[in-house]
C-alpha cells in the first residue's frame, strides 16, 4: 500500500557532509535533522535511515542509494542531491516507491566555469608541467608550445548552464566561440549570443583550437552519452593551422570518452594538452586505493572531481536545496526534480484552500481520473490543480482542496486508482498538507 503522510516533513537525514548551513535551514523549516557525515556501506546507510526514520535524505554524489536501501526505508518520500549528478541513485526503484529525487542544477556552475577558464590559459601556456620542472630546479625558459588564447577558436560541446557561462567568459578573453548542442533551447541561446553553431561534432572538433565538454549524462532524446566523443578526439584542430594549441577539457562526465581514446589522441599528438576532472570509475567513499588511468601521462592534467569544490559553491548549494525541499514539503511545489528537470509546479504562494494534496502515481491509464474522482466522491472541492507526467513511468499531481481529506478517504483513493487502472500499485505515495492559517511561510 502506498505511503500516506499527513503533514510537512519533520525528519531529515544528511550524509556526505554538505555545508553545515543546511541543517539550520532545515530546522527553520520544521525538520529534525540527523547528520552522519561518513557512511561507508549500504548497511550503514540503511541503519542511519531507519534510526532517523527520515522522510527526506540529503546527500552528495558518492554513496549509492540502491534498491535495497529504498525498499528498507518505508518513511522515505524524497531524496535531495546536493550536487548535479544523479548517477548514485537507483531512480527506477525510487519511482516505483513514489520517492521523488531532486538535484541542484545551478549553484555550483560558476565554480566549474572558473576552473575551466583557468585550464584554458594554463594548458595553452604549459603552466602545470613548467611548474613541476621549475620545482625540480630546471630553468625551461622557452616559448615553444606556449600560446595565447586571444583570437583562438573555442569549441563547446553542451551549451547548458555551464557551457554558456564558459562561452561568455571566453568571449571576454577575445576568443571565438563555437558550439554543438542537441537541444533546441541551447541552440537558440548560442545563436542569440552570436556564436557559431556547428551541425556536427566533427565540424566542431576540426575547427576548434581548444575544446571543452559540458554535456549532461544524456542528450535531448535521453540517449546515454557514454563514449560519444571517442571518434572525434583525434580530429581536434585538424582544420586549424599547425600551430594550434589543440587543448581538450573534460570537467563534465568521466564516460563521455573512453580513457584509451584520450590517451591515444594525446600519444598521437592530435591533442597537445588535456585536463580531466572526472573519470569513468571514481573511487567509492572508503576505498583503500585508486588507479588513475591517466597517471602516466603528464600531458593530461588530473584533478579529483573538484570542479564544484569551492568555499562559495557549498553554502550556495545548501541554501538552494533547503528551499527546494522546504517548498516541496510545505506545499508540494516542484522544481529541480531529476525525473523531469525542467518541470516547475508552484501552487503554494497563491493557495486560498485549506489543504494541498500531492500524489505520486503511475502513468497507467485512468489513475489521474481516480484522483479526481476520489476528491469528488469525498465531496471536497478542487480549487486548482496541476499535473506533470515524468518519463520514468510516474506522474506528480498537486491539488488545492477546500478541506483536507480523511485518511479513510485517501485509502479509498488508492483503492479506486487500483480498480480503474488495474494496477494495484497505481498510487505510489500521497502527501496531504494542511494550509496553515495565514498561508505558507517562505522557506
Ligand atoms: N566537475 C564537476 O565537479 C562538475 C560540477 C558540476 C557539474 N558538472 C557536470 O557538468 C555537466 C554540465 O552541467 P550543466 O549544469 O551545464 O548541465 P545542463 O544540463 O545545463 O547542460 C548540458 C547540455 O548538454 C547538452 N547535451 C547533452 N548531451 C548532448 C549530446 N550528446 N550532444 C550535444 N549536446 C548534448 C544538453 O542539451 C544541455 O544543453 C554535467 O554533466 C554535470 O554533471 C561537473
Amino acid at each position: 500500500m502506498a505511503a500516506i503522510l499527513m503533514e510537512p516533513f519533520t525528519r531529515a537525514l544528511v550524509i556526505e557532509s554538505p555545508h553545515e548551513n543546511l541543517d539550520e535551514s532545515l530546522a527553520r523549516a520544521g525538520m529534525d535533522v540527523m547528520r552522519v557525515d561518513k557512511i561507508t556501506s549500504e548497511k550503514a546507510l540503511i541503519s542511519a535511515m531507519q534510526q532517523s526514520a527520515a522522510q527526506v535524505l540529503f546527500k552528495r554524489s558518492r554513496v549509492p542509494v540502491t534498491r535495497a536501501v529504498v525498499e528498507a526505508c518505508p518513511d522515505l518520500f524524497a531524496i535531495q542531491l546536493c550536487c548535479i549528478g544523479d548517477d548514485s541513485i537507483d531512480k527506477d526503484a525510487c519511482a516505483e516507491r513514489g520517492i521523488l529525487v531532486f538535484n541542484d542544477p545551478v549553484s555550483n556552475g560558476r565554480s566549474v566555469v572558473e576552473m575551466t577558464v583557468g585550464h584554458l590559459i594554463a594548458l595553452s601556456r604549459r603552466l602545470y608541467e613548467t611548474d613541476v620542472a621549475t620545482h625540480l630546479h630546471r630553468w625551461e625558459k622557452s616559448a615553444v608550445g606556449r600560446f595565447e588564447v586571444l583570437d583562438k577558436h573555442l569549441g563547446i560541446v553542451g551549451l547548458g548552464n555551464i557551457g554558456r557561462q564558459v562561452g561568455r567568459v571566453a568571449e571576454a578573453l577575445g576568443m571565438n566561440v563555437a558550439f554543438y548542442d542537441s537541444r533546441l533551447v541551447a541552440q537558440e541561446v548560442g545563436d542569440e549570443m552570436g556564436w557559431r553553431q556547428c551541425e556536427t561534432l566533427q565540424e566542431l572538433f576540426e575547427t576548434s583550437d581548444l575544446l571543452t565538454v559540458h554535456t549532461s549524462a544524456r542528450d535531448a532524446w535521453g540517449k546515454d552519452n557514454a563514449g560519444f566523443l571517442d571518434d572525434y578526439l583525434p580530429m581536434l584542430g585538424a582544420a586549424r593551422p599547425a600551430g594550434s594549441p589543440r587543448v581538450f577539457l573534460n570537467l563534465a562526465r568521466g564516460n563521455v570518452h573512453s580513457t584509451d581514446a584520450l590517451l591515444r589522441a594525446v600519444a598521437d599528438r592530435r591533442i597537445r594538452r588535456a585536463a580531466v576532472d572526472v573519470y569513468p570509475d571514481e573511487p567509492a567513499p572508503v576505498q583503500p586505493s585508486w588507479v588513475n588511468p591517466y597517471g602516466d601521462e603528464p600531458r593530461i592534467s588530473c584533478t579529483p572531481h573538484i570542479g564544484a569544490a569551492t568555499q562559495e559553491a557549498q553554502p550556495r548549494i545548501a541554501r538552494r536545496v533547503a528551499t527546494t525541499i522546504g517548498n516541496f514539503s510545505q506545499y508540494g511545489a516542484l522544481r529541480d526534480c531529476v525525473f523531469s528537470p525542467r518541470a516547475k509546479l508552484n501552487l503554494g504562494e497563491t493557495v486560498r484552500g485549506r489543504a494541498v494534496l500531492a500524489v505520486v502515481h503511475s502513468t497507467a491509464r485512468g489513475t489521474k481520473k481516480a484522483v479526481d474522482d476520489a476528491i469528488y466522491e469525498a465531496e471536497a472541492s478542487n480549487l486548482g490543480s496541476t499535473h506533470r507526467d515524468f518519463d520514468i513511468g510516474v506522474a506528480y499531481d498537486v491539488s488545492v482542496l477546500d478541506r483536507p481529506l480523511e485518511r479513510a478517504e485517501l485509502r479509498r483513493l488508492i483503492e479506486r486508482a487500483a480498480e480503474i487502472s488495474g494496477d494495484p500499485d497505481a498510487i505510489r505515495a500521497i502527501r496531504q498538507i494542511e494550509v496553515p492559517r495565514g498561508g505558507f511561510r517562505q522557506v
